[in-house]
């Protein structure tokens, strides 16, 4: 039995995830800022097979309240194996590009609030010498983008960190995933028009799952993502500059 700490465990792709996991038979520590909600996702994962479920309200944007929740995940369950941090907004950039106490608003829950949770983290699983840390960073930081730049380098801080993290941890035997999915259909995504590329949340969080249970560094998903990135990665600033994305 793993005992898995998630945040922003409302998520749709957390959700997706969990039921996984949940149908292995693990225990989880739910954090996310609607008790109703909370409520709901946890009666069913009880209900797939969770050997325990335990939740926590709170508002990430509180870091000193973020910075407490890997001790409180431990205490409950007892130790803790796992950790998906799901937890973001998207923004909406016109507003923030006239608005800087939203602009930081938004930095704070997309970079400051997982970075915040992943310091305690890893003081958790260094000396333990083993477990998963995970966060579902997005294609999004590959590169700054006119139309979501403030999401985009917020995500783009958040994957330079976990790579470090990743340096650190691999000497101790913890392996830390960044899970940079496409477009996805969930609330997040609801207010945009659905193209071709966008994926379900059952198969990007299929794929989450899958990549904390092999300790998988980073992950594109759905796959093909992967070559799109390395193809915006080459495009020579002075054309990216110029084009309308
Ligand atoms: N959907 C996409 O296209 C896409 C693509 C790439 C990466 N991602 C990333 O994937 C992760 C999961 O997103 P999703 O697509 O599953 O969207 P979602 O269903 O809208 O989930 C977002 C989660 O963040 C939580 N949240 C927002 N503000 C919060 C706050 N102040 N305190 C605590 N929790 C807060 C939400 O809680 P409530 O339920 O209370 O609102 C919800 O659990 C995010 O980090 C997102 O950036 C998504």
């Amino acid at each position: 039995m793993r005992r898995i700490l998630i945040t922003g465990a409302t998520s749709a792709i957390a959700q997706e995830a969990a039921k996984h996991f949940a149908a292995e038979g693990d225990a989880f520590f739910l954090v996310g800022r609607d008790p109703d909600k909370l409520a709901a996702v946890a009666d069913d994962l009880r209900a797939r097979g969770a050997a325990d479920v335990a939740t926590a309200a709170a508002d990430l944007l509180d870091l000193t309240r973020c910075s407490r929740l890997i001790g409180e995940a431990v205490e409950r369950l007892g130790g803790l194996d796992m950790l998906l941090v799901a937890q973001g907004t998207l923004p909406d950039q016109a507003e923030c590009e006239v608005d800087p106490a939203l602009t930081l608003r938004e930095f704070s829950l997309n970079a400051m609030s997982p970075i915040t949770l992943l310091i305690r983290a890893a003081t958790h699983f260094e000396p333990q010498g083993s477990g998963c840390i995970a966060v579902i960073p997005s294609m999004a930081g590959v590169r700054g983008r006119r139309s979501n730049y403030v999401y985009g380098a917020a995500k783009a801080a958040l994957s330079t960190f976990l790579e470090g993290l990743r340096s650190r941890m691999g000497d101790v035997g913890v392996s830390v995933v960044d899970i940079r999915p496409g477009f996805v259909d969930t609330p997040m995504t609801a207010h945009l028009a659905k193209k071709t590329l966008f994926a379900s949340a059952a198969t990007v969080g299929e794929r989450v799952y899958r990549s904390m249970v092999a300790g998988d560094a980073v992950v594109y998903t759905p796959w093909f993502w992967r070559w799109i990135a390395l193809v915006i990665q080459l495009v020579p600033r002075s054309i990216f500059a110029k084009l309308p994305i």
